[in-house]
């Protein structure tokens, strides 16, 4: 963590998880694994970032890659209401196809694991060549299925957080740093 932040954070954030020069080495070094792994002869790879969460996160990796490499959207949103989050919907769909092709989806957090479980069984539907994942936090101890995340940024506690991307109540997604909330008086 890094002084100047959290002199800056306004008083419902707790403290600064992740500094913005920790984050930008960390998707640093991901996108070199990303580049490592995935062959160019493989044609370019298909970049799939998660909105809206992880807009800021798939724009600075994908900046990063020296592999040829699109970038496309798709949005998901979870019903809420009790433990049953495992109803995952669709919002918007990619525009690029995904047959014959290498996917990365790129996520912002991982939590129950119902989203990224969803949207993984889907596209192996579309007979892409291949599905990798790359998230940027985990919360281990919130899993409730079983996955395998590729390329991972960071595990962090159970706490909410905002910044670069996370939201509270669609506020702080563009703070540069990740942050803790402070949790509600009395909550
Ligand atoms: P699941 O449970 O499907 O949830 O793995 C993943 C989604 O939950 C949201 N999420 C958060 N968003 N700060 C946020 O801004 C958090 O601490 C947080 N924890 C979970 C997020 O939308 C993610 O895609
Ligand atoms: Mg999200």
């Amino acid at each position: 963590m890094d002084g100047r932040e959290s002199e800056r954070l306004p008083a419902d954030l707790r403290r600064v998880l992740l500094g913005e020069e920790e984050i930008r080495r960390r998707v640093e070094e991901l996108a070199a694994r990303i580049d490592a792994d995935c062959p160019e002869s493989a044609g370019p790879l298909l970049v799939v970032g998660v909105l809206k969460g992880a807009f800021i996160f798939t724009a600075d990796l994908a900046r990063r890659l020296r592999r040829r490499h699109v970038v496309d959207f798709i949005a998901v949103s979870s019903y809420e209401g009790g433990q049953t989050s495992g109803n995952v919907r669709l919002m918007m769909d990619t525009r690029q196809n995904m047959e014959g092709r290498h996917v990365l989806v790129v996520e912002d957090i991982l939590d129950s694991g119902c989203t990224l479980d969803f949207l993984v069984r889907s596209f192996r539907q579309r007979n892409p060549l291949s599905v990798r994942t790359a998230v940027l936090l985990d919360k281990p101890a919130r899993h409730v299925l079983p996955l395998k995340v590729d390329y991972l940024g960071f595990s962090i506690p159970d706490v909410w957080v905002v910044g670069y991307g996370l939201d509270y109540d669609e506020q702080y997604r563009t703070l540069p740093f990740i942050a803790e909330m402070r949790p509600p008086e009395g909550g």
